[in-house]
């Protein structure tokens, strides 16, 4: 049975969730699950605003029966390509087949991939252009990389509201209100919309900057993404986030301590470094990086504005679970923060050293404090290293 909400008067939510989901995309755990949403604009023509991920498809055709009210649908608009969203366009066009697809150029070469034979419906939009759906129009505003090559947004300037794609999303599923200021948004996505903004398009920081300028020179009332809760209020403070994060920039000021450890003991060198931290009034969290999913360490890594990596030697190199840490922030242009290195081994330590190139090699990182290498286990000598090493992290954030 269908389920919609009005989001205005003529705008309507058709989305769906799934809550059985384990693994979004293959790749990110989404334990409170994921919203698919579509919306669809009744006006002089009908509008849809991209469809929904297989998983919800059934719900998805009867939330659009019951919205278009016996109307047929005039014009899909598909911001984004990724199956997520795309999947059910086909069947769409199958129900619907003189429906009129409005996609970017990119999107019209992917749809042809996806699904042959859909070429004949396309039109070709492009930023800066106008389609007009009786009292309103349908402004379209590329955001190549945010989070596919073709993706856009469009902009209903008549309501003030953003169709925003992937961008302002979140993991977790939605719970009867749809809206992010019926939620407790703080409390209970924010986290999930800093892991799914790193894991996401975290990459592309640059390619989302361009996208806020534009978005800067809109009078937005509403955002609608493609995942987690629409936005009417606090607009401002959803913003705020996404410059910083796609700045780089830390949002907080604080410790993260990361550790991998075999038998305990590099967890011991970790653990006495964080306690020293808060002793001197750091916020500190610390994370087994074998233990918690790299989903979460990558975001909380971009999340402070110091960072602590705790690794054993393994194989003559960095631990696995460490080296795939590593290998991940590199993998999403992690930069500009301050870092402290500790390693460990019982014959060769040299995972410091290893670890120190890798940061090297990444933009704008910069070492504070000397390098503590742990023998096998912590002694009082290596305790006194590991302390000086958290009075030198607590110094420079005090400095900054
Ligand atoms: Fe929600 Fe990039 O798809």
């Amino acid at each position: 049975m269908y389920n919609i909400t009005n989001v205005t008067e003529d705008i309507i939510y058709l989305g769906g969730n799934d809550r059985r989901i384990a693994l979004f995309e293959s790749a990110f755990p989404v334990p409170r699950g994921v919203s698919y949403n579509s919306y669809l604009l009744r006006d002089e023509k009908t509008v849809l605003f991209d469809t929904v991920d297989s998983a919800v498809s059934d719900l998805f055709f009867e939330n659009l029966e019951a919205a278009l009210d016996g109307r047929t649908l005039d014009i899909l608009v598909i911001h984004h390509m990724e199956p997520d969203h795309s999947a059910t366009v086909f069947r769409l066009i199958e129900k619907f087949p003189e429906v009129r697809i409005a996609a970017s150029q990119k999107t019209a070469q992917m749809l042809q991939n996806y699904f042959p034979l859909t070429g004949k419906n396309v039109q070709i939009v492009k930023e800066g252009d106008t389609m007009s759906a009786g009292k309103r129009s349908v402004c379209f505003i590329a955001a190549p990389m945010v989070h596919w090559p073709e993706v856009m947004m469009s902009y209903i300037p008549e309501e003030g509201v953003l169709f925003s794609a992937d961008a302002f999303g979140t993991f977790g599923a939605l719970g009867g209100s749809i809206f992010a200021d019926e939620v407790f948004f703080e409390r209970d996505y924010l986290d999930d919309a800093r892991r799914y903004y790193f894991n996401i398009v975290g990459k592309y920081g640059i390619q989302v900057q361009n996208v806020l300028k534009k978005a800067g020179k809109l009078d937005i009332k509403i955002i609608c993404p493609l995942h987690g809760p629409v936005w009417r209020k606090d607009l401002g403070m959803l913003l705020a986030k996404y410059d910083t994060w796609s700045k780089y920039e830390p949002e907080e000021r604080g410790a993260a301590v990361f550790y991998a450890s075999v038998y305990g003991h590099t967890a011991n060198a970790a653990e006495i470094v964080a306690t020293e931290l808060a002793k001197k009034g750091v916020p500190v969290k610390i994370y087994d990086v074998s233990h918690t999913h790299v989903s979460v360490l990558l975001s909380e890594a971009f999340r402070y504005s110091h960072l602590v990596f705790c690794s054993t030697t393994y194989n003559n190199g960095i631990f696995i679970s460490m080296e795939n840490f590593i290998a991940d922030l590199k993998a999403h242009f992690f930069q500009s923060r301050r870092y402290a290195v500790v390693e460990n081994g019982s014959w060769s330590p040299q995972a410091g050293a290893l670890m120190e190139k890798e940061f090297s090699e990444m933009k704008n990182m910069h070492e504070v404090g000397a390098k503590v290498t742990v023998l096998s286990s912590v002694k009082e000598e290596t305790r006194a290293a590991l302390i000086a090493l958290a009075d030198a992290v607590a110094d420079d954030l005090n400095a900054q």
